[in-house]
């Protein structure tokens, strides 16, 4: 007869299950996969939605809600684990409007802000968009940089943007916050931020056909001359 805390091998292997909802289905799946395996694990059809897996592209935008908790919370399917009595979804695609413009046609971006997204000194300040942002952005406080033209704070505050459009719906002013810093961003990288020293020389001299002849040379190499001639990285 076996010690009563013994168990069988097959017992000691299997996965802890939980229960969890999925678009209003109930599931069990192994405890401690992501929101994402646990589409995967289920069967779902995951036709759009899943992109990088690894927390970057924010294509996984996924609402969820845990047990007995009637907060509803975001997050990036691929970078959160299941837990038991969890509900969740994916975020639906929204129709966000997108302005189009030609940075380098700009003359005066901080203005401009006003006529591509004249929407984004509307903000209420409610704060809604910071709490939708899966990466913990003060996106509220984003939006007002970018209207009072500090362009500069606002792609520092959105560096770690994924562009999941989280903050989007639930702004009550109709603004994209994400939109608006990202136009924001590229203002400040092309109007406003020094150019690294030598940077603009360097690119006058490729124009200009300095290293033209050695590109060449290099395409002309066999694969073996190329092996021979490049640096070792072993
Ligand atoms: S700022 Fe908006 S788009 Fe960017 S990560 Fe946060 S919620 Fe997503
Ligand atoms: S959700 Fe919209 S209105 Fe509310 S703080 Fe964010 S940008 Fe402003
Ligand atoms: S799949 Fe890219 S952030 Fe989740």
């Amino acid at each position: 007869m076996k010690p009563h805390d013994i168990v069988e091998q097959n017992q000691a292997i299997q996965p802890q299950m939980v229960t969890v909802e999925i678009e209003g289905k109930r599931f069990q799946v192994p405890a401690g996969i992501t929101l994402m395996k646990a589409l995967w694990y289920t069967g779902q059809d995951v036709i759009r939605g899943a992109g990088c897996l690894g927390g970057f592209c924010g294509a996984c935008a996924t609402y969820y809600r845990t047990k007995d908790d009637p907060k509803v919370k975001t997050c990036l399917a691929c970078s959160k684990a299941v837990e038991d009595g969890m509900s969740f979804s994916f975020m639906p695609a929204f129709p966000a409007r997108k302005a189009t413009y030609d940075l380098t046609q700009l003359t005066d971006p901080k203005q401009d802000l006003f006529e591509l997204y004249p929407e984004a000194p509307l903000c209420r300040n409610c704060n809604a968009c910071t709490e939708a942002c899966p990466q913990s952005i003060n996106v509220r406080e984003g939006v007002w940089k970018a209207v009072f033209g500090d362009f500069k704070a606002v792609s520092e505050m959105f560096m770690d943007c994924v562009m999941c459009s989280m903050c989007n719906p639930v702004c009550i002013a109709d603004i994209s916050p994400n939109l608006v810093a990202v136009y924001a961003s590229r203002a400040q990288g092309v109007h406003y931020t020094d150019k690294p020293e030598g940077l603009e020389s360097r690119i006058q001299e490729i124009a200009d056909g300095k290293f033209t002849h050695d590109w060449d040379r290099v395409l002309k190499l066999s694969d073996e001359d190329l092996q021979n001639t490049s640096a070792s990285t072993s």
